[in-house]
C-alpha cells in the first residue's frame, strides 16, 4: 500500500483527531516485544491497541493514530480490528468495567434478573457509565465457566453464581477499593 493510500485511510477517521498521540516508552516497549512475537507489523495491530488500552483506559482515535503511525499500517485496519474486537473500548470507561454474560446458560440461570438489578442499582444500561465514573456495563458473549452461571467480569476477576446480594456486595467493594485509594 502506498503512503497516500496510507494517508486517505487516515484522514478517514481524522475528523475527530488532528493529530497523533505519541506512544509512551512503556508503550513502546511492550508493542516492540509483541513484534518479536508475531511475523509483520500487522499482527501486532490488536497487540498494540490492547497494550495502548491498558495504559489509557481506552484507545482514543488520536492514539489509533499512534499505533498507525509507529507499526506504519493504516489506521483503518486498526479501526477495523477494534471493531471486530469489542473489548477494544473506543470511548472512555469507567473505573471497573463489568464484562456481563448473557449467553444461554446465564441466561437459563436468572441473568435477565441480574442484569436488571446491575442496572438498577448503577442507573446505567448496557454500553454506559456512572456519572461517577466508577462503572461501565458491557454485555459479552459466554465466560466460559457456565456450570457457576451467572458469571460476570470485573476488571480482570470472574465472579460466579451471582445473586441479588452477591451484587450488592461486589459494586460495594469496588467502591471501597475507589476510595481506599
Ligand atoms: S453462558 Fe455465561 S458463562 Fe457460559
Amino acid at each position: 500500500m502506498s503512503n497516500g493510500d496510507v494517508k486517505m485511510s487516515n484522514d478517514m477517521i481524522a475528523s475527530t483527531a488532528t493529530r497523533h498521540r505519541k506512544l509512551s516508552a512503556e508503550e513502546i516497549a511492550e508493542i516492540e516485544h509483541e513484534m518479536t512475537l508475531y511475523p509483520d507489523k500487522k499482527a501486532v495491530g490488536l497487540e498494540a491497541l490492547k497494550i495502548v488500552q491498558k495504559y489509557q483506559g481506552w484507545v482514543s482515535d488520536e492514539s489509533l493514530l499512534g499505533i498507525s503511525k509507529y507499526l506504519g499500517i493504516p489506521a483503518s485496519d486498526l479501526e477495523g480490528v477494534a471493531t471486530f474486537f469489542n473489548l477494544v473500548y473506543r470511548e472512555p470507561v469507567g473505573k471497573n468495567v463489568i464484562l456481563f454474560c448473557d449467553s444461554v446458560s446465564c441466561w437459563i440461570m436468572g441473568c435477565e434478573g441480574i442484569k436488571k438489578h446491575i442496572k438498577d442499582t448503577l442507573d446505567i444500561n448496557y454500553g454506559e457509565t456512572t456519572k461517577d465514573g466508577d462503572f461501565t456495563l458491557i454485555p459479552v458473549p459466554c465466560l466460559g465457566d457456565c456450570d457457576r452461571a451467572p458469571v460476570m467480569m470485573v476488571g480482570p476477576d470472574l465472579h460466579r453464581n451471582l445473586t441479588p446480594g452477591a451484587i450488592d456486595k461486589i459494586i460495594l467493594d469496588y467502591s471501597k477499593s475507589k476510595s481506599a485509594e
